[in-house]
């Protein structure tokens, strides 16, 4: 089976990004993790790819704030098209993307969210989950669209709001069920990229 190569993006500490690596290094997630990639220079995110031996790269993202300048976008294209990356992962990737990348990798750019979408997109989701009474909440794994935590979703994981929960607490039950929902995510489109690759002879247009 050929591993699908994917290509990380974060802004952060990565622990999503660890939990995929150690999947693949165990050989849990057929894989090919060709590039780590921040918009972050110390990001503990890059560490983390040095430490498993992932190309890494730092990607100057221009002037504003919440986007990356459409030239820098335009580099991120090429940087993941340089290694051939088929799947485009974001791990706590704190821009939002426009045409560039999205016409580059069409249902080829996946996002994880810690709510269940479509409740509470934006930041600190599951501290609005806690302060609207919500009493479950949970992660989602997505595609990425030119909304903001939009997108045909892929999965979800649920867990239960605690009376005694606070943002802490709750947050830190989510990313468990985040390290574990991305890499199932990933492993089901590594095993459908895999069977559409052998009936089309080539890279297919739609995988999941
Ligand atoms: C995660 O909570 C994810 O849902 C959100 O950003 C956070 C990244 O965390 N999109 P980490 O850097 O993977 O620890």
């Amino acid at each position: 089976m050929k591993r699908l190569p994917i290509g990380i993006l974060g802004s952060g500490k990565g622990s999503n990004c660890r939990a995929i690596l150690e999947r693949i290094r165990s050989g849990d997630l057929a894989a090919d993790a060709r590039i780590v990639v921040s918009d972050v220079l110390d990001a503990p995110i890059l560490d983390m790819a040095r430490e498993f031996g992932v190309t890494n790269a730092y990607l100057p993202p221009g002037r504003f704030r919440t986007r990356l300048e459409p030239g820098s976008e335009q580099q991120l294209v090429q940087m993941l098209r340089d290694v051939d990356v088929e799947l485009v992962v974001l791990a706590g990737f704190m821009r939002v993307l426009h045409e560039p990348m999205l016409k580059a990798f069409p249902r080829r750019i996946i996002n994880i969210h810690p709510s269940l979408l479509p409740k509470f997109p934006g930041l600190e989701a599951w501290k609005q989950a806690l302060v609207a009474g919500e009493t479950v909440t949970g992660c989602t794994v997505h595609y990425v669209d030119e909304q903001i935590d939009h997108g045909q979703i892929l999965g979800q994981k649920e867990t239960k709001i605690l009376p005694n929960d606070t943002a802490e607490s709750l947050h830190e039950r989510i990313q468990v069920l985040e390290h574990e929902l991305y890499a199932a995510v990933i492993a089901e489109f590594c095993k459908r990229y895999s069977e559409a690759r052998q009936q089309v002879g080539g890279s297919p247009n739609k995988v999941l």
